[in-house]
């Protein structure tokens, strides 16, 4: 990676667009990204609409705004495109929770398992499973193996828990966890409650039970989105990373978002990994024309299958 020396007359974002026409690029950019990231974003979205705007596009090149599980996944699906990913340390602790040589082994103890994979882990992972899923799709893709048919859920326990109680069926879980998602502070947030009464609480799936269990709406990033676009409440606590509210604030105008506030007084209700990526990291990566993603092609050939069937089943 170059140093991160900017000339100070340079204007990064009319650089980026620049570039942009210049290389033939897409930027993609998950909601958690910093807002001015969003904002330069050709497409902003959750792990799924990235994945689906990752295959359809014409672009040459792929710029990911977002952490390396979901570059990996449009490099998959975009073999022969470069993919770029302005930090290559913008990892996420589910993937980490997870090595492909523990999930092998865990996959052989149990042969007669499908094994159904949060999108939250490396191409290896992504290699040694039947179907990938996001928090978007899981209910509808478990929904769709026979009922005698018994399933592995990895590598996130939370979501893994929540999908149980949905779907109502039972899984073997992964013990992994989003660091992010299990930093809320139930008692900070009831007492926000106390004083918002009639705000709403909206949480995503990876929180832990507790919270979940006092939550009014669960759902993936997009679904969050939707749902305040289409509920009559004017407050809500948002429990999730909170640069999802720049989007709230967005399509939202009149309401207000409050954050979900972390145990400690941190910043640990942001995503350390997604944080990683900044604008100028986003400008330098595409002068430089890196840091690219790149896969062996064999694990490249073995992870697109559980992919595609997640496109298909969604
Ligand atoms: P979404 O698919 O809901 O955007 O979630 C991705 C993620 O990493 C949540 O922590
Ligand atoms: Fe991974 Fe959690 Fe960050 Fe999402 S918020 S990318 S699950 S560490």
């Amino acid at each position: 990676m170059s140093e991160l020396i900017i000339d100070s007359d340079i204007d990064i974002e009319s650089e980026i667009k620049r570039l942009k026409k210049e290389l033939n690029a897409v930027i993609l950019a998950h909601y958690y990204q910093d807002s001015e990231i969003q904002d330069l974003a050709d497409f902003v979205g959750d792990s799924l609409e990235l994945s689906r705007k990752a295959k359809s596009t014409n672009a040459d090149v792929i710029v990911f705004a977002g952490v390396h599980f979901m570059a990996e996944t449009a490099k998959i699906l975009n073999p022969n495109k470069l993919v770029l990913l302005p930090d290559l340390e913008a990892g996420c602790s589910l993937a980490d929770s997870c090595p492909a040589p523990l999930f092998k082994n865990f996959r052989k103890q149990y042969p007669d398992h499908v094994s159904i994979t949060y999108i939250n882990c490396t191409a290896e992972v992504k290699a040694l499973s039947d179907i990938i899923c996001t928090s978007s799709n899981a209910e509808k893709i478990i929904n769709q193996i026979p009922v005698d048919k018994p399933i592995l859920f990895s590598p996130d326990r939370n979501l893994g828990k929540y999908l149980m109680k949905k779907t109502g069926r039972k899984m073997l879980l992964w013990d992994g966890s989003c660091i992010v998602h299990e930093t809320f502070s139930e008692r900070k947030i009831i007492d926000l409650k106390v004083q918002y009464p009639d705000a709403k609480i909206i949480a995503h799936p990876e929180c832990e039970d507790a919270l979940l269990n006092r939550a009014d709406f669960i759902g993936s990033t997009s679904k969050l989105l939707s749902f305040i676009l289409s509920d009559s409440s004017s407050n809500y606590i948002v429990v999730t990373e909170p640069g999802i509210i720049h989007q709230m604030e967005k399509i939202a105008p009149h309401k207000k978002f409050i954050a979900a506030p972390p145990e400690k007084n941190c910043n640990c209700n942001e995503c350390p990994y997604m944080r990683l990526n900044t604008l100028e990291k986003l400008y330098l990566c595409m002068k430089d024309r890196k840091p690219e993603i790149t896969l062996p092609d064999d694990i490249m050939v073995k992870a697109l299958r559980p992919i595609e069937r997640m496109l298909e089943m969604s």
